[in-house]
């Protein structure tokens, strides 16, 4: 039985996930944006959901993450919480709200707790980010770090390429000791090479959570849309389409919108008498 079947009557915590990381059993984190589909990836016996920045593109149709304010992510937040009545819920920080200080962070992180009702955040960067991460841990918010491809760094990444390659490696394996040492409580690990993932997560205790890192990490995140195929166009090398939601809904939606134009919808069965 799965750890997640054995909380079915309570919520997943943060502690849960470690331990099964611990046990040796990897386990999934898919992102959620709203009620509807937080509550499908619960049924489906998801353990964790992340209310990621990448709502900026996915739901508020930006080109980058960088965007999307507290203001914008914390209905979100809510909306996920109240559909999932099972899965922790990770709310992440956008940019700006939490990289000036630990204080800043604090009060952003409290924001999501108190009034969106997350039950941790994420955050992104290197050893910068370690009198953050304390603070959060020190008060009680668990705190997911996530190193390599960081989004909110596309402008000094240089546009959205796979990080860690060469001596790079060396500072993200620093990075990911001096975040867990600081009290993260689980490291994302996004576009690296896989074989660094596999020493990254050998290293730590924490569970390392990967998307485009390879199999060797603990958990895997992805973006809901990418998953189920929502997205249309060529997709990252790290994406497996397990469906074609775009081509559902595109197909429905015609047929509709023309049997809407030929009169042929509402038919009597739809009509109240
Ligand atoms: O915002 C997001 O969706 C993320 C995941 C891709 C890890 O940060």
């Amino acid at each position: 039985m799965s750890f997640h079947a054995q909380t079915k009557d309570r919520r997943v915590t943060m502690r849960d996930l470690q331990e099964a990381t611990l046990r040796g059993e990897k386990w999934p984190m898919i992102t959620a944006y709203d009620a509807l589909s937080a509550r499908i990836f619960d049924e489906a016996g998801i353990p964790a959901l992340l209310v990621g920045d990448s709502a900026a593109m996915v739901v508020y149709g930006h080109d980058s993450t960088l965007p999307v304010t507290i203001d914008e992510l914390l209905p979100l937040v809510r909306a996920v919480v109240r559909g999932a009545p099972t899965a922790l819920v990770i709310a992440d920080l956008p940019f700006g709200s939490y990289q000036a200080s630990a204080a800043q962070a604090l009060e952003t992180s409290a924001r999501f707790v108190k009034e969106g009702g997350a039950h941790g955040v994420k955050l992104e960067g290197g050893i910068a980010m370690v009198p953050q991460i304390e603070t959060l841990a020190s008060s009680g918010i668990p705190v997911i770090g996530h190193l390599g491809l960081t989004p909110q760094s596309v402008n000094s990444l240089g546009g959205y390429r796979v990080q860690g390659r060469g001596e790079a490696g060396d500072v993200l394996l620093r990075d990911a000791k001096e975040l867990q040492a600081a009290g993260a409580s689980a490291i994302v690990l996004e576009a690296v090479p896989a074989e660094l993932a596999a020493r990254v997560t050998d290293m730590l205790s924490v569970p390392t959570i990967g998307i485009g890192a390879g199999a060797a990490t603990d958990a895997q995140v992805i973006v809901w849309q990418d998953l189920v195929g929502m997205t249309s166009g060529p997709a990252p090398k790290f994406v497996k389409r397990y469906a074609d939601v775009h081509g559902v809904m595109l197909d429905a939606v015609t047929r509709w919108g023309n049997d809407v134009r030929e009169g042929t919808f509402p038919s009597a069965e739809q009509s109240y008498s």
